[in-house]
């Protein structure tokens, strides 16, 4: 059986680093056939182990993110999509895999050293926090997922979901499945700069495109955008190396954009040739630019105002799919109670 379980914590909407990053390769993942099941689960109780006192956000993004995926074509009919907090079996299981893990384990994790870190934690460290990787590995094992398509800043929790997976199967009996993380095939793919030129697109940095983001938003967005400082003049010599407006162009421009929108090239190589000898300007880039992610944007802009019209409708998707997860959880809560000795009453 190859089972894939993908997640996200749903902080806000998703913008272009996520699609880049993530959704794109799960459509094409779903749509390729060669998958049993595939789960993808909205974290929403991960995201309030450092949100405790703002359900109201996590509530909200729940809806958003949903639109998103469904609107860059995530199926509900090939796809379980489903809310994690609505599946207790998730909060039984990790309460098991804890007697596995020790303390000095879980903060030597250093996505969660980092993120501590960035969070400015200091002292007073959520238990929850701490160990979300534990309940990331109940995520996984509850589903037999064998493969957990992830960035890299996720390795650490697969290998730490590996070791509770070997743990538990030496102890007990092996029931659990040792997952395999499955990265971006490349790194354009991995992390996508954001609007500023900073080395992330992120809420928190203000600096994104959002897939919900309305034509004349993502055009404004693009326009300011952060460029090459040295080329002032549209004579000056240009760099395209680290420029986000090529780097977006690397990630999201097809040949045939250019047959479509500009002619003048056959494709990027030309073009980026043209602006590192001088003589192109930056605004003409950036209109072709707009051009070129609104290829991408306006289908998925089209689907989200078509599943917007029936939010119930959104709803009962994410219903019948917590049921679906939560029957497959409960079998594999079953198993565990019966490798451990503990179903007392079977
Ligand atoms: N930690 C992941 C993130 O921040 C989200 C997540 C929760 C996840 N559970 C998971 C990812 C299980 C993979 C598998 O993006």
């Amino acid at each position: 059986m190859d089972i894939i379980l993908t997640a996200d914590r749903p902080t806000g909407k998703l913008h272009l680093g996520h699609y880049v990053g993530s959704l794109k390769r799960r459509v094409e993942l779903q749509n390729s056939g060669k998958f049993d099941k595939i789960y993808v689960m909205i974290a929403d109780a991960q995201a309030l182990t450092d949100n405790a006192d703002n359900v109201e956000k996590i509530r909200n993004s729940i809806q958003q993110v949903a639109l998103d995926y469904l609107s860059c074509g995530l199926n509900p009919e090939k796809s379980t999509i489903f809310i994690q907090s609505q599946i207790p079996e998730l909060c039984e299981l990790s309460f098991y895999y804890m007697n596995l893990v020790t303390l000095s384990r879980l903060e030597r994790n250093p996505t969660v050293k980092n993120e501590i870190k960035l969070r400015d934690f200091k002292q007073s460290i959520p238990v929850g926090f701490l160990t979300y990787p534990i309940s990331q590995a109940a995520d996984i094992t509850a589903f037999k997922a064998n493969t957990v398509p992830v960035g890299e800043d996720q390795l650490p929790m697969l290998e730490q979901a590996r070791e509770i997976v070997r743990s538990f199967n030496t102890t007990y009996a092996p029931v659990l499945i040792e997952p395999q993380a499955v990265l971006p095939d490349n790194k354009l793919c991995a992390r996508l700069p954001g609007l500023d030129g900073a080395n992330k697109m992120s809420k928190s940095l203000g600096n994104c495109i959002y897939l919900s983001d309305s034509a004349a938003e993502v055009k404004q967005k693009v326009m300011s955008m952060f460029t090459d400082p040295t080329h002032l003049r549209v004579e000056d010599k240009g760099h395209t190396k680290d420029n986000p407006v090529f780097i977006y162009l690397d990630a999201f421009a097809k040949d045939e954009h250019f047959g479509a929108f500009w002619p003048e090239y056959q494709n990027l190589s030309e073009l980026k040739a043209h602006y590192e000898r001088g003589g192109l300007g930056d605004m003409k880039v950036k209109k072709f630019l707009n051009q070129v992610l609104e290829a991408t944007l306006e289908p998925i802009r089209a689907r989200r105002a078509e599943f917007e019209k029936d939010i119930p409708a959104v709803f009962e998707m994410l219903k019948k799919g917590s049921l679906e997860a939560r029957e497959q959880a409960a079998q594999t809560l079953d198993d565990v109670k019966t490798a451990m000795g503990i179903n007392y009453f079977k």
